[in-house]
C-alpha cells in the first residue's frame, strides 16, 4: 500500500517568507493566486540521522538551486537568494533538532501570493518551508521486497506542455491522476509513457531497469521527467563503481523483460519494482544491482561514505 498519506507530524515551527512561525499560523488567504491556477515550485528534501548521530540534509544545494530555476521558467520572481534559503532550511532543523533527531522531510515552496485574479496578474511571491517526518513514500515493505507498478492511461505531458525542468505544482495534476488510478486499480505506483509512447517516469519518481545483458538504462532528459536528484546520485554512483549507464528511451514491454526495475526519488529513496503490469520483473525479488544501489544510496545518506561526504549539509 502506497503511503503518501502517512501521517504528518506536526513540528512546531515553519519558516514563512522570512520569519519563523508555528505551524498553526502557516495559512495563506483563499484569494492566493497559486491555490487558483497552479503557479508555484516547490521541493522535496530529506535530511537523514547520520552513523555519528548527527542530522545532515542530502544535496541541499542542489534542491535549492532546482527550485530557483523551477521559479526562473515560470518568471516567478523570488524575494530571497539560493543562499538565503539553503539557510532557512538548515535554521529551521535546528530550531527543532530534537523533532527531527532521526530525520525530516524538508519542502520549501514558493508561489505567487494574492492580490489580484486572473491569469495575467503579476502578484509577489510568497516562499514557505516546512519540515516534517516522513517514512519510506511507497512502504517500508515496498522499499523491502519491491512494489507493483501499473502503466497509466495518463501521459506525461509533451516538452512544451510541461515544463520539465521545472517542480511545478500545477504540473503535479497529471501525477496525481495517474497515482489515483494505479492505487484505485490495486498498484502502488503510476509509470507514465511520453507522448510517443516511450517510458518517462513513475508520478514521483524516475524510473531505471537492467536488462538480461546487465545494463542499466534509464530513460534521457530529453524526455519529459524530472532531473531527478537522486536519478543524478544513483547514476553518478554506479559509474562511479564502474557500472555502466545508458541514458536511452525504452519501450514499455523493455520493463516487462527487464531483469531488474527500480524507482529513485527523495520521497521514495531506492524502491525495487518487482511487477509491471501485471508481469512479473525478473525473479520477483529486488535484484543484485537494485539492492547494491539501495545500500550504498543508505550509506551515503547517513554519512558513511566519505568520498560523497560533500553532498551532505550538517545541521
Ligand atoms: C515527477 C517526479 N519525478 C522524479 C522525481 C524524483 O526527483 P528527486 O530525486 O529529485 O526527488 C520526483 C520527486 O521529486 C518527481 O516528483
Amino acid at each position: 500500500m502506497s503511503s503518501t498519506s502517512a501521517s504528518v507530524l506536526k513540528a512546531d515551527k515553519i519558516w514563512l517568507d522570512g520569519k519563523f512561525i508555528g505551524w498553526n499560523e502557516g495559512n495563506v488567504h483563499l484569494m492566493t493566486h497559486a491555490l487558483h491556477y497552479g503557479l508555484g515550485v516547490f521541493e522535496g528534501i530529506r535530511a537523514y540521522k547520520t552513523a555519528d548521530g548527527r542530522l545532515a540534509v542530502f544535496r541541499l544545494e542542489e534542491h535549492i538551486q532546482r527550485l530557483m530555476d523551477s521559479a526562473h521558467i515560470l518568471l516567478l520572481k523570488m524575494p530571497w537568494t539560493k543562499d538565503q534559503l539553503v539557510q532557512a532550511c538548515v535554521e529551521l532543523l535546528a530550531q527543532q533538532r530534537d523533532t527531527f533527531a532521526g530525520g525530516a522531510y524538508l519542502r520549501p515552496i514558493a508561489f505567487m501570493g494574492d492580490g489580484a485574479m486572473g491569469l495575467g496578474a503579476v502578484n509577489p511571491t510568497r516562499v514557505g518551508i516546512t519540515a516534517w517526518d516522513w517514512g519510506a513514500y511507497l512502504g517500508d515493505k515496498g522499499l523491502k521486497d519491491g512494489i507493483r507498478a501499473k502503466v497509466s492511461s495518463y501521459t506525461r505531458m509533451h516538452v512544451n506542455v510541461n515544463m520539465v525542468r521545472g517542480k511545478i505544482s500545477g504540473q503535479y495534476v497529471n501525477s496525481i491522476l495517474a497515482k489515483r488510478e494505479a492505487v484505485l486499480a490495486g498498484y502502488d505506483e503510476a509509470i507514465l509513457l511520453d507522448t510517443s509512447g516511450y517510458v518517462a517516469e513513475a508520478s514521483g519518481e524516475n524510473i531505471f531497469l537492467v536488462n538480461k545483458k546487465g545494463i542499466i538504462k534509464t530513460p534521457p532528459l530529453s524526455s519529459p521527467i524530472l532531473d531527478g536528484i537522486t536519478r543524478s546520485t544513483v547514476v553518478e554512483l554506479l559509474r562511479d563503481s564502474g557500472r555502466e549507464v545508458q541514458e536511452v528511451t525504452f519501450t514499455r514491454d523493455a520493463m516487462y523483460i527487464a531483469q531488474e526495475m527500480f524507482f529513485t526519488g527523495t520521497a521514495a529513496e531506492i524502491t525495487p519494482v518487482r511487477e509491471v503490469d501485471n508481469r512479473q520483473v525478473g525473479s520477483g525479488q529486488p535484484g543484485e544491482i537494485s539492492r547494491w544501489v539501495q545500500e550504498k544510496y543508505f550509506r551515503v545518506v547517513r554519512g558513511q561514505e566519505e568520498k560523497y561526504a560533500h553532498w551532505l549539509t550538517y545541521v
